[in-house]
């Protein structure tokens, strides 16, 4: 039984502590998170789901993250802080020896993630970055359609997601809503989608980009081009929709013989339109992405990873994909991407 230990106990803490509930070989023991009062308040976000216990017998409660870690006596240290602490707080975790699951994004910066990088391969545990789109039903379905090449190639791909700038965590002064904390919409919510092309197509070779940015500095739109031989791959994300709009998502993959189309708001999520034949609903792994993400880590940790699905280095390359579309958006240029 690995024993694991939850820091920040927000939105993402309580949909983690959710998915441990339902893992077979791992519960959680420990919970930190600075502000006690959080675990009396089940908190919402953009996510239907997150758990809602406000009473844990049988688990240790911190309130200071360093003193968790020196109490120790967890396998596990499970990140679900706002995003300027990702980086400290994961090298400490590996520094102490523990296996690190650590939410996205990685970090705002590629020098952060390189630091991270380095501490794990120093580390003895296991590291990963939840980008869970990877572990999604829809998204693990679409991957498979490609893998397969039942419908023949990719031409073109339209991944998107809207909503209202976050607001569950706030009193009108979210962390999120300030750019150097959070990254804006470009690293708090679009790397879902910038981890999806790199996942399904690999790098691009160019970006081209354009944003919105409020008045405050926060940037709350972006539209990427992304440069691809032979396939056309588009996104877009908002953070400018009114609070009347709940979160949204969309993906349509055009093969050369059907297209795929995910809409998260639709009663089917996922609809496949073959050229031949009847569209249907495919059947769809039960597991929530972040429950099959939590046990993706567990599998890493006990060595029965069937294949590989995301690794740090994954994550990485994705922040350098969402720092060059900044840069793009930024300049008003084309981006090419550098070679690693
Ligand atoms: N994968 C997803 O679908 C998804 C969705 C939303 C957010 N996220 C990511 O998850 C992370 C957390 O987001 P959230 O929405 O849960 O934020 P949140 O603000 O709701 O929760 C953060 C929690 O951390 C606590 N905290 C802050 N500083 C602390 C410290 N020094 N020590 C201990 N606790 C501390 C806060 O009190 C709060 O309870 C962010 O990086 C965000 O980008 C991921």
């Amino acid at each position: 039984m690995k024993k694991v230990a939850t820091v920040g106990f927000g939105f993402m803490g309580r949909m983690h502590f959710g998915a441990w509930k339902k893992a077979r070989g791992a519960k959680v023991t420990a919970i930190c998170d600075s502000n006690l009062a959080q675990l009396k308040t089940a908190k919402a976000g953009n996510q239907a789901g997150t758990d809602t216990t406000t009473d844990f017998p049988g688990i240790e409660i911190f309130d200071d993250f360093d003193a968790m870690i020196q109490s120790g006596g967890f396998d596990i240290v499970d990140i679900t802080l706002p995003t300027p602490l990702h980086p400290s707080t994961c090298q400490k975790a590996l520094a102490a020896g523990y296996h690190v699951l650590c939410e996205k994004p990685m970090a705002l910066t590629l020098k952060e993630c390189d630091a991270m990088l380095a501490a794990a391969k120093k580390a003895p545990g296991q590291f990963l970055i939840a980008q869970c789109l990877r572990f999604w039903p829809e998204y693990v379905y679409i991957k498979q359609l490609i893998d397969s090449g039942r419908f023949g190639q990719v031409k073109a791909g339209d991944f998107s997601r809207f909503a209202a700038a976050p607001g569950w965590n706030n009193n009108g002064n979210s962390w999120f809503l300030d750019e150097s904390k959070s990254g804006g919409v470009v690293f708090d919510l679009h790397i879902h989608d910038a981890d999806m092309v790199n996942y399904l197509f690999g790098m691009p070779e160019t970006v081209s980009s354009r944003a919105h940015v409020r008045a405050d500095g926060l940037t709350d739109h972006l539209s990427t081009i992304y440069g691809f031989a032979n396939k056309v791959i588009t996104s877009n994300v908002s953070w400018a929709m009114p609070a009347t709009y709940l979160f949204g998502s969309e993906a349509k993959v055009v093969f050369d013989d059907a297209v795929a189309v995910m809409n998260s708001k639709a009663k089917q999520p996922l609809t496949i339109y073959p050229a031949k034949g009847k569209p249907f609903e495919p059947k769809l792994q039960k597991a929530t992405g972040y429950e099959a993400e939590v046990l993706y880590f567990l599998s890493l940790i006990n060595g029965t990873v069937k294949s590989q699905i995301l690794t740090p280095d994954d994550a990485r390359s994705s922040i350098q994909l969402v720092c060059a579309e900044r840069r793009s958006a930024t300049t008003n240029r084309i981006v090419t991407l550098a070679k690693r």
